[in-house]
C-alpha cells in the first residue's frame, strides 16, 4: 500500500484546548498578522512597554511589519491566537538571528492571558529555533522584570552579561539542558559557577579580555548534567571554571567536575582539595585574574 505520509507538524506549532471549549493555536506568524500583533501591543500598559522596550516606546507600524515577517531575515515569530469571537492575537514571541549564531529573544503576552502562556510560548519558540539549528536564545531583561526572569530561571540558563546594574543578558539552550558557548570567540573562556544571576568577578575578567558565562548550577529549572554523571557543554567549552557552588543535599558540583570533567581547571574559594583545583585564597579581582592568567599560561 502506498500513500503520502502525514506532514510533520510545523516546528513550534501547537494547539491547546481551553477549559471554555475554545482552542488556542500557536503558529508561525504570517504577513496578515500585522494588525493582530499591533492590537496586542496597543493593549499594553506603560509599565509593560517599559519592560518590553526599556522605555515607554510606542512602536510604529514598521516595527510590527518587520516582526511578523522576521522569518525573511532568518528569525522566527510565533503568535498565539484564539477566537474571541474573531481571531485575536493574545501573545507573540520571536527571535532575530545574532552574529554569534544564537537568536535574540523577546516576547509579549496580553495582560488578560498571563499566568501560563509565557512559558508555554517560550517552549514552542525554543522548539522552533532548535529545528532551525539555532543553538541558544539570548534575552536582555530588565532586572525589575520579575516575570520574565522567572520564565527564564525555570530553565537551564546562564548569564552572558551581568555587568549592567539595571539589565542582564541571559541565554537558554534550545536543545541542550544547559546553554552552549557561541562557536567563535576571542580570549579565554571563563565559566563562573555561582548562585543567582551574577558573579562578582565578571567585570574584572571581561576587562582582562576573557569571555565569561555565569551558570547558577542546579536550581528549580535545571538538573545539573554533571551531577547526573553527564558532561556539561558549558564546562567542556570553558578554558577555566571558577566554582563557587557549595555542596548541597542535591549534590557536590566540585566533586562532580573531578569525576565527570577530569582535567578541567577549576578555581575554588578556600582550599584546593582535588586534582585540577586551584585555590583562590584572597578573593580580590586582581588575585582572581592573576591566578586565571597563570593557570591559562600553564595550560
Ligand atoms: C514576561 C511575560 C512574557 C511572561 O509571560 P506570563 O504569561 O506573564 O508568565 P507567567 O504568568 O507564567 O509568569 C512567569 C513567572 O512569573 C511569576 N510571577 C508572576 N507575577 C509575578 C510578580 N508580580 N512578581 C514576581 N514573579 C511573578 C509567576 O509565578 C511565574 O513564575 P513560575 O513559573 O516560577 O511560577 C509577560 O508577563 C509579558 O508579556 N510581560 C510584558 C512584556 C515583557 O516584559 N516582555 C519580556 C521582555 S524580554
Amino acid at each position: 500500500m502506498t500513500g503520502d505520509a502525514p506532514a510533520a507538524p510545523e516546528p513550534g506549532r501547537r494547539e491547546v484546548e481551553l477549559p471554555d471549549g475554545r482552542t488556542l493555536v500557536v503558529r508561525p506568524s504570517r504577513p496578515d498578522d500585522v494588525d493582530g500583533v499591533e492590537l496586542l501591543y496597543a493593549g499594553l500598559s506603560s509599565d509593560d512597554l517599559h519592560l518590553r522596550f526599556f522605555s515607554t516606546y510606542h512602536p510604529r507600524r514598521e516595527f510590527f511589519e518587520r516582526l511578523v515577517n522576521v522569518a525573511e531575515e532568518g528569525g522566527c515569530c510565533l503568535v498565539a491566537v484564539v477566537d474571541d469571537p474573531a481571531e485575536r492575537v493574545v501573545a507573540e514571541a520571536e527571535y532575530l538571528l545574532l552574529p554569534n549564531g544564537n537568536g535574540e529573544l523577546a516576547m509579549t503576552v496580553a495582560p488578560d492571558w498571563r499566568g501560563w502562556l509565557g512559558p508555554y510560548l517560550l517552549d514552542a519558540l525554543l522548539q522552533a529555533a532548535a529545528a532551525r539549528g539555532v543553538p541558544n536564545l539570548e534575552a536582555e531583561v530588565l532586572v525589575e522584570n520579575r516575570r520574565m526572569l522567572a520564565v527564564i530561571r525555570r530553565r537551564g540558563y546562564a548569564t552572558v552579561d551581568g555587568t549592567d546594574p539595571s539589565e542582564v543578558r541571559l541565554t537558554v539552550g534550545t536543545s541542550t539542558r544547559t546553554p552552549t558557548w557561541p562557536a567563535a570567540h576571542e580570549g579565554p573562556r571563563v565559566l563562573a559557577e555561582s548562585r543567582g544571576l551574577w558573579w562578582g568577578g565578571e567585570r574584572a575578567a571581561k576587562a582582562a579580555g576573557m569571555q565569561v558565562m555565569v551558570c547558577p548550577g542546579p536550581h528549580a529549572g535545571l538538573e545539573c548534567p554533571a551531577l547526573h554523571g553527564e558532561r556539561c557543554p558549558l564546562v567542556e567549552g570553558a578554558d577555566i571554571v571558577v566554582c563557587a557552588l557549595a555542596p548541597t543535599p542535591g549534590g557536590d558540583v566540585r566533586a562532580a567536575h573531578a569525576s565527570v570533567h577530569p582535567g578541567t581547571t577549576v578555581i575554588v574559594p578556600g582550599a584546593a582539595t582535588r586534582p585540577g583545583e586551584f585555590s583562590l585564597g584572597n578573593t580580590t579581582d586582581d588575585t582572581l585574574i592573576g591566578l586565571a592568567r597563570r593557570v591559562l599560561a600553564q595550560g
